[in-house]
């Protein structure tokens, strides 16, 4: 498949309307140990949210496979997560509730939407959104480093780079998704990336916490 807008060469930071506060890459990084139990979750969310997908669409070919790969890459990062986990002698536990995800499926339910952008156009918009946050805040994590482990440094520059590409994939299938509705897609996804700001401005006024989306 390829791009039909260009999104690869549009800048994922300018998706994001608004930055994230300064106090989260520290406060991460000074219980990292919690940020990582968080961190395994969402990507095991990311990976379960595209086989939902799969599983919706058996008849799409392209939605398929391209899933189908992302899936894959998602329940890697998931295992990388938890080999780390492991090795600081750490199990998976119970994830925090991710207020984050759930505001932004609420707002997105909430908006009103044209008959091109049907449900699969917006879930994956929503996918594409929390990619390019994720994305974000591993660059912040990497760009304020204290923590003396190379390896998990070098995974999240990885992550950095990997999440990224799933943003602009899931832009690409939800361009596709809408029958090349390229300016319905971009208006829906200028749409949700208002709601996302508002959501992460809220969540940071509470303080920031030590999760991915925290
Ligand atoms: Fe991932
Ligand atoms: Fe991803």
């Amino acid at each position: 498949m390829h791009s039909v807008l260009g999104w690869s060469k549009a800048s994922l930071m300018l998706c994001l309307k608004v930055p994230t506060d300064p106090s989260w890459a520290p406060a991460a990084l000074a219980a990292i140990e919690t940020m990582l139990i968080d961190h395994a979750h969402c990507e095991l969310k990311a990976a379960s949210n595209a086989m939902s997908l799969i599983a919706r669409h058996p008849d799409d070919g392209v939605i398929v496979k391209a899933l189908i790969e992302l899936a894959k890459d998602e329940l890697q990062h998931f295992e990388r997560v938890v080999t780390f986990l492991a090795g600081r002698g750490l199990s998976l536990r119970t994830p925090e509730v991710d207020t984050y995800a759930a505001e932004l499926r609420k707002s997105a339910g909430r908006l009103p939407r044209d008959q091109e952008v049907n449900s699969l156009v917006d879930r994956l918009l929503v996918a594409a959104v929390i990619e390019a946050r994720s994305c974000e805040r591993f660059k912040l994590l990497l760009d304020h480093w204290t923590i003396d482990d190379d390896a998990l440094r070098a995974f999240y520059q990885e992550l950095f780079a990997c999440e990224a590409k799933h943003y602009r994939v899931l832009c690409d299938l939800a361009l596709y998704a809408s029958g090349g509705r390229a300016s319905k897609v971009e208006a829906r996804l200028a749409a949700l990336v208002a709601c996302e700001g508002q959501i992460v401005t809220a969540i940071a006024n509470n303080g920031s916490r030590a999760t991915v989306h925290g």
